[in-house]
């Protein structure tokens, strides 16, 4: 069984017929909102919406650890998390849907680790590739099935948020060698990897970032609205696709 974890613009899954809810409560707090348990395409999915169900909770208030350490209480293959990001690449299209290979983290003050507190031996896991390498192959074989173009490889930026970046910012994140910007993707990646659950993106190009190309002098909501909601399709298909693999 797959878990999604669903960022802005899909706070439900669309096709997705739930079987049951579930509140869980863990030793690091309540998750972003009960779990959802039922079938896309007649298989089992647990979704869980990362901002909560009316996407109140802004990136730098998740409970990451309490979402991370509920999904590794299910029998779960791995998580999918969607994100939508902005492009700090020119050649990433608004539109795209990409699954980057690398990351780099900008975010402070959120708890970041499970291994920490007298109780807990230190653990320094490798995060050299912070992806899974097989998980990021089935989303790509589950993306060329349903034919949807999708952009293998590329860094994200996880920014602390929750406001967009300036000018300057970008410009300096993409010295460093990003490619796209989002708020999410961390700790919640390295959460998934302390807990050796496999995990990789879907991240869905919703602007060009700040001063860059179309928004060279600001991003526009209106816009960004527009191609969630068309572009959201797209990551169903993947994911029905993904979810179908294993089927036959
Ligand atoms: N910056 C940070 N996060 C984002 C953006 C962006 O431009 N677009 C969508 N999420």
């Amino acid at each position: 069984m797959y878990a999604v974890i669903g960022g802005s613009g899909l706070c439900k899954l669309p096709e997705f017929e739930l079987r049951s809810r579930k509140v869980v409560r863990t030793p690091y707090g309540e998750p972003s909102c009960a779990f959802l348990f039922g079938q896309l395409v007649g298989q089992d999915v647990v979704f869980l919406a990362r901002h909560g169900y009316g996407h109140t909770i802004a990136p730098h208030e998740i409970n990451y650890r309490a979402n991370l350490w509920a999904l590794s209480q299910l029998e779960i293959d791995g998580i999918v998390a969607i994100a939508s990001v902005g492009a700090i690449n020119p050649t990433l299209k608004t539109g795209l849907l990409v699954i980057p290979d690398q990351i780099i983290d900008y975010t402070h003050g959120r708890p970041s680790t499970f291994f920490e507190g007298t109780e807990e031996p230190v653990r320094h896991i490798d995060f050299t590739w912070p992806y899974d390498a097989s998980l990021r192959a089935l989303i790509h074989s589950a993306a060329d099935a349903s034919e949807e173009p999708v952009h293998l490889g590329g860094c994200y930026a996880c920014t602390q948020g929750p406001r967009l970046e300036t000018a300057a910012e970008v410009r300096r994140l993409a010295q460093d060698g990003a490619d796209l910007v989002g708020m999410t993707g961390m700790p919640e990646a390295a959460l998934a990897r302390e807990l050796d659950i496999p995990y990789a993106h879907l991240a869905l190009v919703v602007n060009a970032a700040a001063g860059i190309g179309e928004s060279s002098q600001a991003i526009s909501h209106a816009q960004i609205a527009e191609v969630v909601e068309e572009g959201m399709g797209r990551v169903m298909a993947v994911l029905k696709s993904l979810v179908g693999l294993g089927r036959d």
